[in-house]
């Protein structure tokens, strides 16, 4: 798609790679947040530091960043990029809530094929495929789920799951 009405001055229309650039753009981007991250053990400034390094590789990233559990069954939005995200989450709602619910990836190809309001929350309409990564601590326990969405369809896929269930691994989980 091109840019919007809606979209903001700031934000760019996402652009799919190939197969081969997405898996060089991901070594790129993991290497930086390695480099950059080294003995570092606050997760605020983790999340900001990923949500930045990746959304400065991966050109269809459109909207990144970490929706933290605020409470039982219930995320508030963290550090982020891209247009207004939605504040709160319940467990039972949308993509992230599933995530949470489920405690596994989900890939959503074309999320206007989703029910609006219960399985997914248009946030911003222009969010046309996503991806949600849980992200744990040490003990294995759900701290926050990693959302990403593109403004094109089908930008998600193993690769994707692969790169980012790796990379919440190793900066929230070890
Ligand atoms: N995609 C989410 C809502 C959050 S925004 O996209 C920033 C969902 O349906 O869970």
């Amino acid at each position: 798609m091109s840019a919007s009405a809606e979209m903001p001055y700031f934000i760019k229309p996402s652009q799919n790679l190939n197969p081969q650039e997405k898996e060089a753009a991901y070594e790129q981007a993991a290497a930086a947040i390695r480099a950059n991250l080294q003995g570092e053990s606050d997760p605020v400034l983790k999340m900001a530091t990923i949500n930045c390094l990746l959304k400065t590789y991966l050109p269809y990233y459109y909207w990144a960043g970490f929706y933290v559990k605020s409470a039982e069954r219930r995320l508030s939005v963290g550090p982020y990029q891209g247009t207004l995200g939605c504040l709160h989450i319940d467990f039972d709602k949308g993509v992230c809530g599933r995530a949470a619910r489920e405690e596994r990836t989900q890939l959503v190809p074309d999320t206007h094929a989703l029910a609006q309001g219960s399985e997914h929350i248009a946030c911003d309409p222009n969010s046309r495929s996503e991806i949600v990564v849980p992200v744990f601590n040490p003990q294995g326990e759900l701290i926050a789920v990693f959302d990403v969405d593109s403004t094109l369809q089908r930008s998600f896929d193993a690769t994707d799951q692969r790169y980012l269930e790796a990379m919440m691994q190793e900066h929230f989980a070890q």
